[in-house]
């Protein structure tokens, strides 16, 4: 792609800000403690809410003594499902863009460890906690039912947030039977819980049928209007705030937890209040990602390409919602055959509802999908590498469309070089190091579809020449608003500097959800644009003033840079932004922007980020421990605005893939259903000491079709592929097959 492209319109270019290494804007304010995060606003005569959890699964409270809660010295009020406000939207028909039912108290039921069952609100935290320990609720507890075995199956119409749940491709029948050797094996994976640094948290304050809130959200114009409905005011009467968010993971992409009864609460005491989940609140009422039983039925030829993908996903979802883990979905896109069967299916659980959480879908169907391939690469006798690229698609294998770019094979090149791939011995249990470790290597193809949502964006040029930009984006800590300030500068033709970049409020124009990956490629879209848009009124300023050295030069004749628009046919003739605004006599020129895939580019063309990963690990032949060693991934993801933060995202993917290879496991008690694991002692992630030499490599991919900056996405790419390498090397190191996540020491032994 060139660095210029056409507009209808004066030019701007990609790459003076965009490509640089920037580090995070907001990085300085995250390590000295200056960041305000919700929980940080103490409001003048705020209020502190707690809410109490139901102890048990499933069954009903049939008492909550609310008289010794209130007599408590400090509490001032406690919400039950008898006396909660009515709301103008029945929070279970999921108004305003929820995917997912809201917590608010519906009634006596108790459907997970963990609910709300009351909101208790005190004059301090310690009362208000202090207060719902004082409910000592009494229950009519039903057996809990957990696991895939305890459940109640069920046949879904959709998964994630309603994606259909089979996908067929050719005929699955002939495709098996063309095979000569055949793999069938089946994968599980746990419930896994998002647990960001931050909880979840909420300051509510109204002011009248103003409403203003403080809390953390990856959706912030969608969560605004969703709390609009609740109480029938109009969207700008909410003010949602978000600048700062200490991860999301997607656990913050909807507000379905308990936020909404704070909001009640406050609007009932006319006062603010403030509720910050504690860390065993994270286990229950703000999603996680459900767990997942995968079939997958490889049929190959004698020569090794697959003749039939058969992935058959079933996923754990809550009793009253419908959120199904899409695992099967990994299958449509990755490898090419002339079969693809994909289907899922859910089973219900006395656990909180599932939902996004880092690739939903994707890690967990990628985890299965190359676990077999590396399998079937076995049955055949030949190299993963060597197999994988035997079944390279070279078109989208689900739809048959050509793919807007596709650079794996670059991938698998570079990784493989750079970890020394070629040294691999094809059996298991030849390597040990020095220690007598066991040693392995194995690998995965990484693959993410690059989304793209809907977002807007405003700039404003000032006449001193610099601009203010802004969308209502949110900076998970992924570094998006450093991005995007890069593409909004470079849409002005700016500096990063003479750029005033704000976001993070439901004030400005909707910045779309950061999720999906598809945040800057969404969010950038729409500034760039905005930033267009000023630029042209610009050109035209000046480009029809006789006094100008741009003077008939047309408004395509023009070339934004550095503050200057320079004649297309002659760059020395230049002029700068704040003389054309003053010969014109005009105090500032505003310009909007939209950001969303053009409809005809999504009929053409398959869009996905692509990658490979290569683990090295080493096992402990009598413990069974596994430490990973080296994690190298290389990574095709279009445009990359921000090398140092792109690889930083991945890395972080990368990370979160070992996490699920080796420790992410959310384990409730069959018999009560409680999380035994609730808190981040139990739940282990990885640690410093636990992440070993990993690096994320770059190749270069130009795309023209996903969207005019070329940009894809990085944030969940690095998950998928990852796991299967690690399990992969676990079985090149042990001769053992993982099938089952996290990897337990004595499954190796
Ligand atoms: Mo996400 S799981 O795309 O917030």
């Amino acid at each position: 792609m060139p660095d210029t492209f056409p507009t209808s319109g004066a030019h701007t270019r990609m790459g003076s800000n965009s490509g640089q290494p920037m580090t995070r804007r907001d990085g300085l304010a995250k390590v000295t403690g200056t960041a305000t995060y919700a929980a940080d606003n103490r409001p003048e005569g705020v209020l502190h809410a707690v809410y109490a959890m139901s102890s048990e699964a499933r069954g009903q409270v049939t008492s909550l003594n609310v008289a010794a809660a209130l007599a408590h010295p400090g509490v001032v009020h406690v919400m039950t499902p008898e006396n909660r406000p009515p709301l103008a939207r029945d929070p279970d028909s999921k108004p305003g863009g929820m995917a997912l039912r809201t917590e608010a108290l519906q009634d006596n039921s108790v459907r997970y460890v963990g609910q709300p069952i009351a909101l208790v609100v005190a004059q301090t935290l310690e009362a208000a906690t202090e207060g719902a320990a004082l409910l000592s609720p009494t229950y009519a507890v039903e057996p809990a039912r957990i696991g895939f075995d305890g459940g109640e199956a069920f046949e879904t119409d959709s998964t994630g947030f309603g994606s259909p749940p089979t996908v067929n491709v050719g005929d699955i029948e002939a495709g098996r039977a063309a095979g000569t050797h055949h793999f069938d094996a089946t994968y599980e994976t746990p419930l896994q819980y998002h647990n960001a640094m931050e909880p979840h948290a909420i300051v509510a304050e109204w002011d009248g049928d103003h409403l203003t809130i403080d809390t953390p959200n990856q959706a912030i114009v969608m969560a605004r209007g969703a709390f609009a409905d609740y109480f029938d005011i109009p969207a700008e009467n909410v003010v949602l705030r978000s600048p700062y968010l200490g991860g999301g993971f997607g656990s913050k992409a909807l507000p379905i937890g308990p936020q909404l009864l704070t909001i009640l609460a406050a609007r009932e005491l006319q006062r603010p209040v403030k509720l910050a989940l504690r860390r065993d609140q994270m286990f229950g009422p703000v999603m996680h990602r459900g767990a997942t039983r995968q079939r997958l039925r490889l049929d190959m030829d004698e020569t090794g390409q697959l003749t039939a993908i058969d992935h058959h996903t079933t996923a754990t979802t809550s009793s009253f919602d419908t959120f199904i883990e899409g695992a099967s979905a990994a299958s449509r896109n990755t490898y090419a055959s002339p079969a693809i069967a994909t289907s899922h299916s859910g089973v219900r659980v006395d656990t909180g509802t599932p939902g996004a959480m880092r690739a939903p879908g994707e890690a967990t169907g990628s985890a299965a999908l190359e676990c077999a391939v590396d399998e079937a690469a076995e049955v055949m006798g030949l190299d993963p590498l060597e197999f994988r690229l035997r079944n390279y698609a070279e078109t989208d294998p689900q739809t048959g469309k050509a793919f807007s770019s596709k650079a794996l094979r670059e991938c698998y090149a570079l990784g493989a070089k750079s970890f020394g791939w070629e040294n691999r011995p094809l059996a298991p249990r030849q390597m040990r190091d020095a220690q007598g470790h066991l040693v392995g290597w194995g690998m995965g193809t990484a693959l993410f579809a690059a989304h793209m949502n809907k977002a807007e964006a405003r700039a404003v040029l000032r006449a001193d020449g610099s601009a203010m930009i802004a969308t209502a984006g949110a900076d998970m800590g992924q570094g998006a608003w450093t991005a995007l300030a890069q593409i909004a500068a470079d849409g002005l033709g700016l500096g990063i500097d003479q750029v005033e970049f704000r976001s993070g409020d439901s004030t400005l124009p909707n910045g779309g959800v950061a999720g999906g990956s598809g945040h800057t490629a969404t969010a950038g879209s729409a500034l760039f644009a905005a930033g267009e848009g000023v630029i042209r009124k610009l050109a035209d300023l000046a480009t029809e003033d006789p006094e100008s050295p741009l003077f008939g030069a047309g408004n395509a004749g023009v070339v934004a840079r550095d503050g200057r628009l320079h004649r297309a046919d002659d760059d020395s003739r230049s002029q700068s932004y704040s003389e054309i605004l003053r010969n014109a006599g005009v105090e500032e020129l505003e310009g909007k922007g939209e950001g969303a895939r053009d409809p005809g580019h999504a009929e053409a063309r398959a869009m996905f980020s692509h990658g490979a990963v290569f683990a090295e690990v080493k096992v402990d032949p009598e413990l069974g421990q596994v430490r990973v060693t080296r994690l190298i991934g290389a990574f095709a993801a279009g445009r990359i605005i921000n090398p140092h933060l792109a690889r930083s995202q991945l890395l972080g993917g990368m990370i979160w893939g070992l996490g699920f290879a080796l420790m992410e496991e959310g384990i409730h008690d069959k018999r009560t259903g409680r999380p035994v694991n609730g808190d981040l002692a139990g739940y282990h992630v990885p640690v410093n000491a636990d992440v070993p030499m990993v690096e994320a490599l770059m190749v270069h991919e130009d795309d023209d079709f996903v969207n005019p900056l070329g940009v894809k996405g990085v944030g969940e790419l690095g998950i998928t592929g990852s796991v299967g390498a690690i399990a992969n090397a676990v079985w090149h190191a042990t001769g053992v097959r993982p099938r089952s996540f996290p990897i337990h020491l004595e499954t190796l032994i």
